[in-house]
């Protein structure tokens, strides 16, 4: 098997692809990432993921190239799983993948199969079919798959081995089975639907699950009005088995590579049909508010301005447990606090840099907090439920705790705030004040 592109998606796919006994090897156009795999470097942080890429090696069952031509001309199955970022009107930017496309038709074997595992627009795969059936031989039986991937970063080895579903879209039962045939050791419900079917039902679960975590945030600001939790609402809601608890809590928002872009995509390709998905507007919209909703609560502790606060931000990544900062709610709320007048420090556990912006990053998370007004927990790292209150506390110039991910228990923060002297704020829950008259810095 070739996978092409060596990112969250393509490692995780060739090393597990490796692990149900195919011989994988990972192409990329990133020199320096195919140098670092060779060498045995690791070029993003996901848990459990070194772990079954050294299994593999030692198998010699995984290897990695930049040589897409070599690789391609003698594989049964090729997958791709090369980025599909927004373009500026929202569109999937799909021009990476038909680079990739381009130059690797002329080596696709007569009989190999082309599998789409990156995230496109109903319709792509059909396109790449007849674009395959212009520039090959009339004797080629080269098929297009496309088998969506549902991984989630933090937790993509299990997510890829041990999936809720498998979706393999084509355009024929004989299709469908090969796929079968690959992924045959998985024991989990395999969907066999058309490409365009595929394509959507990928799209359409992000959107559902960025609409849900929208819906939990509009109760929050809600919750927050009233003076009442929405963990008790959340949890209401989402013990009816038809609505589910999960990405049902409240916070500072969705962020990362998938849902964001493919909403956008998603409405970018509804608009070409003349549909207007009003719902995924209204999540996006409710979505973009969040770090206003933030603004405000931290306001209202500081008289109306930020200008001069000092504040650190706990927390980079997107969500826990990955090293991705794309369209992380992290950096949002960075960019607020400064235009607002504050300054600030940063910390996260495994980003410990970000080459194009000049943050101020701390190496501990203790020393980030020296003399901070507010510490606000974007990313619900683990690490950050069993702080040292008290420490922390002494640290600081002024006692605000800023929780935007709803992360630590109230009960607990409160007795903490009492012991400690902390300003515990959340968001949708009423905030917990100490009985001690507070410092303001
Ligand atoms: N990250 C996720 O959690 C996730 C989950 C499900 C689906 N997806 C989808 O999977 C796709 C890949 O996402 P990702 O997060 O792995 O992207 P990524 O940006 O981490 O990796 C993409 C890789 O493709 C490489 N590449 C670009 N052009 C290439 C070419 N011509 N030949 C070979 N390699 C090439 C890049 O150098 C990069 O290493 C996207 O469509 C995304 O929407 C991502």
């Amino acid at each position: 098997m070739t996978v092409m592109g060596t990112g969250y998606v393509g490692l995780v796919t060739g090393a597990s692809l490796a692990r149900l006994g195919h011989e994988v090897v990972c192409v990329d156009v990133n020199k320096d990432k195919i140098r670092l795999l060779k060498s045995g470097g690791m070029p993003i942080w996901e848990p459990g993921l070194e772990d079954i890429i050294r299994d593999a090696e030692l198998e010699g069952l995984l290897d990695y190239s930049i040589d897409a031509a070599a690789a391609v001309s003698c594989s049964d199955a090729v997958f791709v799983t090369i980025g599909t970022p927004s373009s500026e009107s929202g569109e999937a930017d799909l021009s990476a993948l038909w680079s990739a496309i381009y130059a690797i038709t002329p080596m696709l074997p007569d009989d190999g199969l082309l599998i789409i595992k990156s995230t496109v627009p109903a319709g792509t795969c059909e396109q790449i079919e007849a674009y395959l059936r212009k520039r090959l031989p009339l004797s080629s039986r080269i098929a297009v798959a496309h088998n969506p991937e549902f991984l989630r970063q933090g937790s993509a080895v299990r997510d890829f081995l041990v999936p809720d579903r498998m979706i393999f879209g084509a355009a024929n039962p004989e299709t469908h089975n090969r796929l079968e045939e690959i992924y045959a050791p998985i024991q989990s419900p395999k969907i066999k639907c058309g490409l365009r079917e595929a394509e959507l039902i990928k799209c359409a679960s992000n959107a559902f699950l960025a609409m849900k975590i929208s819906y939990a945030n509009m109760m929050s600001d809600l919750c927050d009005a009233l003076g009442v939790s929405v963990d008790a609402v959340a949890e209401g809601i989402g013990l009816d088995r038809r609505i589910g608890s999960e990405f049902l809590r409240a916070g500072a928002g969705y962020g990362g590579s998938c849902f964001p872009k493919d909403l956008r995509a998603l409405m970018a390709l509804a608009e070409r049909e003349h549909l207007d998905m009003e719902l995924l507007k209204a999540t996006e919209a409710i979505n973009r508010r969040r770090v206003q909703v933030i603004r405000k609560k931290l306001e209202s502790v500081f008289g109306g301005t930020l200008n001069g606060k000092h504040f650190t931000i706990y927390g980079l990544a997107f969500k826990p447990n990955t090293d991705d900062t794309r369209e992380s709610p992290a950096l949002k709320i960075y960019s607020m606090l400064q235009e607002a007048g504050g300054r600030i420090t940063a910390y996260d556990p495994v980003v410990t840099c970000l080459p194009n912006l000049q943050i101020d990053l701390a190496t501990d998370m203790y020393e980030a907090a020296a003399e901070s007004d507010c510490v606000v927990i974007v990313t619900d790292w683990d690490q950050f439920r069993d702080l040292d209150w008290g420490r922390l506390r002494q640290l600081m110039r002024s006692p605000y705790i800023l929780d935007a991910r709803n992360m630590l228990d109230t009960a607990v923060m409160a007795a903490n705030c009492e012991r400690y002297g902390l300003h515990y704020m959340s968001l949708g829950r009423p905030s917990v004040t100490p009985d001690v008259p507070l410092t303001i810095g």
